[in-house]
């Protein structure tokens, strides 16, 4: 095989064999085909789209140049990717809430990137709290505690590691077969036996609309199928942030709210939908919301934090400086944009530029009011947190457009946050 014959291939719109996909996602694993080609075949593929069986093959490739972990439990295992949003972390109360009901979570995570914070970037707010764990740890602790949320080792779809750097800077993130096949490789490495995708849609998320949400959902589940996991997808609105707390130790504060029976509605519901679609995919048939109320969730988040290093009773950073953003109006507050609080609470310092970037523990938004709640003017709706005063002027310029007030509810208000 050539580089240059399967990069035309794809230029010319012709479809890649098997044998193609196999050799050329081997050899850039080898670092025997150049970025610079497997850039190009990136740009080829975003332009001219790949079928559902390259991008199946595509996913098996991926899969291939790594291990695939053999997880050690007797519980059924099942895991939940989200496509990415702001103030998203429902896996916090998610992965013990699922672990109490019966299951074995192996939540492998990543950190931020831009405006979307990361799992573990929120979960290293708590003091002690260890991301990083053999294969042994991992699987001794979803035997004795049920629940994982650590750092994906490198050995897990090294090509995807590889290619999604390179995609990251040659403008070839948002094609649906690359992002699929990226998302779905790492989860088919990680040998859980089902998997349930929350596929956000709106301004926070990667998928501005609903039409390009249930595609990606249908590659998803179409690539799980193909590799014989039960998959299931919700699609869920991000068009404003989850919660009231963006950023890392605001989150984890929100997540233990929920955890503890407390905590905005929308993410106790969204926690309640998406660990009951994983309960029932593991064959299980605990009823999540009284395993929640019953304590037990909260208890398991211990054990879980506990296990990993953590103190979960230690108290959180908290930001040395506010900053109060007011309502500027009386009325009804009709939107408040998740993409812009996600970008204020990132310059704020809760999130990355480069992968090399630090994060602050306590930067982030809290947000006073959410859509639907009535406003008057110059009561405080937004909470900026930072450890640095000077990047208060970035965020507010990032929140220059993010609120609308208006003097009587329209419909927006009341998107719901399960779209399907
Ligand atoms: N998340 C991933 O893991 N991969 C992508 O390509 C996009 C989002």
């Amino acid at each position: 095989f050539s580089a240059i014959d399967v990069i035309r291939a794809k230029r010319d719109g012709r479809v890649l064999t098997d044998a193609q996909i196999d050799w050329v996602i081997d050899a850039y694993t080898r670092g025997v085909v150049a970025d610079e080609q497997m850039a190009a075949l990136a740009m080829a593929v975003y332009l001219n789209g790949m079928t559902a069986a390259e991008t199946a093959r595509w996913t098996r490739a991926m899969v291939a140049s790594g291990e695939r972990l053999a997880l050690a439990t007797d519980r059924p295992t099942v895991d939940k990717h989200s496509t990415g949003g702001v103030g998203d972390k429902i896996t916090l109360p998610l992965a013990p809430l699922v672990a109490a009901c019966g299951a074995a979570v192996p939540q492998l995570s990543g950190r931020g990137l831009g405006h979307t914070g990361g799992t573990l970037d929120k979960l290293e707010s708590i003091p002690g709290f260890r991301a990083s764990l053999s294969l042994a740890e991992i699987s001794r602790q979803l035997d004795e505690v049920g629940a994982v949320v650590c750092a994906a080792t490198p050995t897990l779809a090294p090509a995807d590691r590889k290619l999604y750097a390179l995609r990251d800077v040659t403008g070839t993130v948002e094609s649906i077969p690359l992002i699929a096949s990226s998302i779905m490789s790492k989860k088919i490495a990680e040998g859980a036996d089902a998997l349930v995708l929350d596929v956000k849609v709106g301004s926070g998320a990667f998928m501005k609309n609903y039409d390009s949400a249930h595609q990606l959902a249908r590659a998803l589940v179409d690539i799980g199928a193909d590799h014989g996991l039960r998959v299931s997808a919700l699609l869920t609105d991000m068009d404003t942030p989850l919660g009231r707390a963006v950023g890392n130790a605001v989150e984890v504060a929100e997540a233990v709210d929920v955890l503890r029976g407390g905590g905005p509605a929308d993410v106790v519901e969204l926690t309640v939908a998406l660990a009951e679609e994983m309960v029932a995919l593991a064959g299980l048939s605990a009823d999540p919301r009284a395993v929640l109320a019953s304590g037990a969730a909260y208890e398991t988040w211990c054990r879980m934090i506990r296990a990993q290093g953590g103190d979960p009773d230690a108290p959180l950073p908290k930001a040395a400086h506010t900053h109060v953003v007011e309502a500027p109006a009386d009325g009804v507050l009709t939107g408040l944009d998740a993409y812009a609080v996600g970008v204020a609470a990132w310059r704020l310092g809760a999130g990355r530029a480069r992968k090399e970037d630090p994060v602050s523990a306590a930067a982030g938004v809290l947000c006073l009011a959410k859509p639907g709640e009535p406003v008057v003017a110059g009561q405080p709706l937004l909470e900026l947190h930072t450890d640095r005063p000077d990047t208060v002027p970035a965020a507010l310029a990032a929140l220059a457009d993010a609120v609308t007030v208006s003097d009587h509810a329209v419909d927006a208000a009341a998107r719901p946050l399960l779209l399907t």
